[in-house]
C-alpha cells in the first residue's frame, strides 16, 4: 500500500483534545489536499475523528471549520488552480467555501473506538495513561483485519513497551507533536529497533508533506523534550524550596520564573511553562518517567500538593491560560497560589522588593522576542552571556546556575543517547520549545 492509498482511511484517537483536534485539521487537509487530485476524484478518503465525549466533538466541529477556513484564506491562489475546471466558483469567497466543504465531508465523528476497524492508520492522542493506550491498541488489532499502523503522540511512553504490550509487532511509531499541533514545527519521531520500515518511511513523507521538522529521539522515557523540560521543571522547584528558607514562597517562585525568563531570555518562566502545558499533564509524564527511571528522584511533592488542591493549569477552549501555581490577567501573569495559604497572592505587593534582591539585568540584556529577530543572534548572546559571567548578584549568580544545570541535561540526555547528539538536542529546544539559544553552547565557558 502507499502513502496514499494508506491515508485513504485514517482514524484519530482523542481528537477532540488539545493534541488530537489539531492532528485531525493537519491530516484532514492533507486526505483533502488528496482527494482533490484529478487521479483521486472517485477514491474515498475517511478520516474518523473518535472522542468518548460527545460534548467535546461537538465543540469539535466548529473548530474544525474556522480552522479549515483559515487554512484556505491563506492557499486560495493554490485552490483556484485545483477548482479551476469548475465554472461555478467565481469569487474567492466561492472557492473557500467549496474548499470548506470538501475537507468537512472527508471528516466524520464518532464517540466509537469501533470506527477504527476499517482504518489503515490510527493516530493516538488519548490520555498518558499507558494501560489505557495499550487496552485500545489491543482491542483494535484484535478487530481491525488490516493491520493497521499507529502513530502515538505520547509524551512520555516508552514505544517499545506500548508495542509489547499491545502486540503490534512494530506497527506503531512514536510521532510526538508539539503543542499546538497546527502551529508548532517540531515532531520528535520515536522508533525502535522492532519498527516496521514502511511505517517509518510513511511517517517522513507525511511530515515533509506537512511541513514539519522531525528529529530523532531514542525511545527513553520523556524522551528529548520531556526529558529537558521536567528536569529543568524539577531543578526550578528545587531552587523555591531552597529560596523558600529566606523569603516567602511566592516570592521565591516569583524570583525563579523571572530569572528563567528574563536573565535567561526565554520565551516564558519556567513556572508559566508548567501551567501551558498543565500542571496535571507534567505530574503524569513525571510519574511515567519515574517508574521507568528508578534510579533518579523525579518526583515533586509541590506538584502533587498543586493538583490535590485543584491547580491544574492548561488551555482554555479558546486558547487563554487557565490559572496554576500563576494566575494571569491578559495572558500575564498577575499573582502566585500559595498551597499552604490556598489563595493567590498578587505579584505587586512584592514585586519590586524581590527585583531589588535579584539585582538589575545585564545592561546589554534584550528581550526574548527582540533577540530571534536578531539577526546577529549569536554574537549578541555571546556577548549579553559574558556580560552575565562578570556580575556577581542574586539574580545572575542564579541565572548562571540555571544555565549550567540545563546544558547538563542536554548533555546527559546526549550521553545516556536519548539525543543523538548536541545538535539534535539543541533543535528540540530551538524549534519545540521556542529558546532563543540551544543550551548546550560555550557561552558561560
Ligand atoms: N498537552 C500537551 O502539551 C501535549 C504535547 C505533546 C503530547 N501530548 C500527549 O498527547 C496526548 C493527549 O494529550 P492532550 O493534552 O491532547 O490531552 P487532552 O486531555 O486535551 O485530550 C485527550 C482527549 O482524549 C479523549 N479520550 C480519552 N480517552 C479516550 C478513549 N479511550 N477514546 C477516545 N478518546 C478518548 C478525551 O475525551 C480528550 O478529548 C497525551 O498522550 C499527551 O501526553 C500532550
Amino acid at each position: 500500500m502507499n502513502y496514499e492509498e494508506k491515508l485513504q482511511n485514517v482514524s484519530v484517537l482523542g481528537a477532540a483534545g488539545k493534541m488530537g483536534s489539531g492532528i485531525l485539521l493537519l491530516t484532514a487537509v492533507e486526505m483533502a489536499d488528496l482527494q482533490l487530485k484529478p487521479e483521486n476524484r472517485t477514491k474515498s478518503f475517511i478520516l474518523n475523528a473518535i472522542d468518548v465525549s460527545p460534548v467535546a466533538l461537538s465543540g469539535l466541529y466548529g473548530y474544525l471549520k474556522t480552522q479549515v477556513k483559515k487554512n484556505a484564506e491563506k492557499k486560495v491562489v493554490q485552490l483556484r488552480q485545483v477548482y479551476k475546471d469548475n465554472p461555478d466558483l467565481i469569487e474567492n469567497s466561492d472557492i473557500i467555501e467549496q474548499y470548506v466543504d470538501d475537507v468537512m465531508k472527508v471528516v466524520l465523528f464518532s464517540t466509537r473506538v469501533e470506527s477504527t476497524y476499517e482504518s489503515n492508520l490510527i493516530f493516538e492522542a488519548i490520555v498518558e495513561d499507558s494501560d489505557i493506550k495499550v487496552k485500545i491498541f489491543s482491542q483494535i488489532l484484535e478487530n481491525n483485519k488490516k493491520n493497521p499502523w499507529f502513530l502515538t503522540n505520547t509524551s512520555s511512553v516508552p514505544i517499545s513497551e506500548l508495542d509489547s504490550r499491545s502486540g503490534l509487532k512494530g506497527n506503531i511509531l512514536g510521532f510526538h507533536f508539539y503543542n499546538p499541533p497546527a502551529v508548532q514545527k517540531l515532531v520528535e519521531l520515536i522508533t525502535t529497533k522492532n519498527t516496521n520500515k514502511e511505517l517509518i518511511e510513511f511517517s517522513k513523507i507525511y511530515a515533509k508533506n506537512l511541513n514539519k521538522k522531525l528529529v530523532p529521539s531514542n525511545d527513553f522515557a520523556g524522551f528529548i523534550g520531556n526529558g529537558h523540560f521536567m528536569r529543568d521543571l524539577l531543578f526550578g522547584i528545587k531552587k523555591v524550596e531552597e529560596l523558600a528558607k529566606e523569603m516567602s514562597f511566592v516570592e521565591a517562585v516569583y524570583a525563579v520564573n523571572r530569572v528563567s525568563q528574563d536573565f535567561l531570555i526565554r520565551p516564558m518562566g519556567i513556572f508559566q511553562l508548567m501551567d501551558y502545558v498543565g500542571v496535571d499533564v507534567c505530574q503524569k509524564i513525571l510519574q511515567v518517567m519515574q517508574l521507568r527511571l528508578k534510579d533518579e528522584n523525579l518526583h515533586s511533592s509541590l506538584i502533587d500538593k498543586l493538583i490535590n488542591q485543584g491547580i491544574k493549569g492548561g488551555q482554555n477552549s479558546d486558547g487563554s491560560q487557565k490559572s496554576g501555581i500563576l494566575l494571569y490577567s491578559k495572558g500575564k501573569p498577575v499573582a502566585i497560589y500559595d498551597p499552604k495559604k490556598k489563595d493567590y497572592d498578587h505579584i505587586e505587593t512584592f514585586r519590586s522588593s524581590i527585583d531589588v534582591k535579584l539585582g538589575k539585568l545585564p545592561t546589554s540584556h534584550k528581550p526574548w522576542k527582540d533577540v530571534i529577530a536578531n539577526k546577529q543572534r549569536d554574537e549578541f548572546l555571546k556577548s549579553y552571556f559574558k556580560e552575565l559571567a562578570s556580575l556577581n548578584t542574586f539574580g545572575s549568580n542564579l541565572a548562571k546556575e540555571y544555565h549550567i544545570s540545563s546544558k547538563n541535561i542536554g548533555l546527559n540526555l546526549v550521553k545516556d543517547g536519548i539525543a543523538d547528539n548536541d545538535d539534535n538536542f539543541n533543535t528540540v529546544m530551538l524549534t519545540g520549545f521556542f529558546h532563543a539559544y540551544g543550551p548546550i553552547n560555550n557561552f558561560l565557558d
